[in-house]
């Protein structure tokens, strides 16, 4: 079996002030620092503004890094409101989360925009959190399965095999979004094995093997054990339980 970055990602969405950002941040980092196992990577997807911050709290450690929640497909100019790769870049922040279903349900986000950010991040040397996964609708329709498949080849299969290896995937089936409602260990894994499989036909098993697949879902300390667990889940990309310090700690701890 090849080895995976193991990576748990809180994402803290459109949360907390200036002065909870950094008293969160800096727990989290003391308790990762004490307890965490030194392979597990933890990322801190933060609104934008937060990002200096947080990195110049976090520091220059090599397990606990900052990264972002989207950023602009668009190189530099008049695009008011937005953050661009280069920017993210610039600030020494190495991740950003693309195409949370959050960002294609309120905001528009489309398969043919998320491939032109995708682009836009590995060009400034990003790490990009790619996010798939049905709502509930397409769950109950048994169609499933096609839908992750075409998010993920629509906006990755033309990358080079380099850069694939670049990209973490997360998989979030919208029905288990905030909603304390999680995907079993059985399903996360069958989907993750089903990613893994399509970035095999296309890529080759080997470079399939080497991609972190992250789920993200209702992921809680009582409940990421077993989900890790599963032989494709390579970690967690959490939203609620990313804002309390202890719980966030405890999922980085579940490997
Ligand atoms: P919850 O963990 O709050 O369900 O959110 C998951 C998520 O959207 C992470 O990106």
């Amino acid at each position: 079996m090849a080895m995976r970055k193991k990576i748990v990602a809180g994402n803290w969405k459109m949360n907390k002030t200036l002065e909870e950002a950094s008293m969160l941040a800096s727990e989290v980092k003391g308790m990762v620092e004490d307890e965490v196992k030194s392979d597990t990577i933890v990322v801190l997807c933060t609104p934008s503004i937060f990002l200096l911050p947080v990195r110049k709290i976090l520091g220059d450690s090599n397990r606990i890094f900052v990264g972002a929640q989207n950023c602009s497909e668009h190189e530099s100019g008049a695009y008011t409101g937005e953050t661009s790769a280069a920017m993210i870049k610039s600030a020494n922040v190495p991740y950003v989360i693309l195409g949370h279903s959050e960002r294609r349900q309120y905001f528009g986000e489309n398969g043919p925009l998320l491939t032109k950010k995708v682009d836009a991040a590995l060009k400034h040397d990003l790490t990009p959190i790619f996010c798939c996964g049905e709502p509930l609708d397409v769950r109950e329709k048994n169609a499933h399965e096609s839908l992750v498949k075409k998010q993920v080849e629509e906006s990755l299969f033309h990358l080079s095999d380099a850069l694939i290896r670049k990209v973490v995937i997360a998989y979030e089936p919208v029905w288990a979004i905030g909603t304390g409602k999680t995907a079993t260990s059985q399903q996360a894994q069958d989907m993750h094995a089903i990613i893994r499989k399509h970035l095999a036909s296309k890529f080759g098993q080997g470079t399939a093997d080497l991609i972190s697949i992250l789920y993200g879902g209702s992921v809680n300390a009582a409940n990421a054990k077993e989900l890790f667990a599963s032989p494709d889940v390579d970690g967690g990309l959490v939203g609620g339980a990313s804002l309390k310090s202890r719980e966030f700690t405890e999922i980085a701890k579940s490997f």
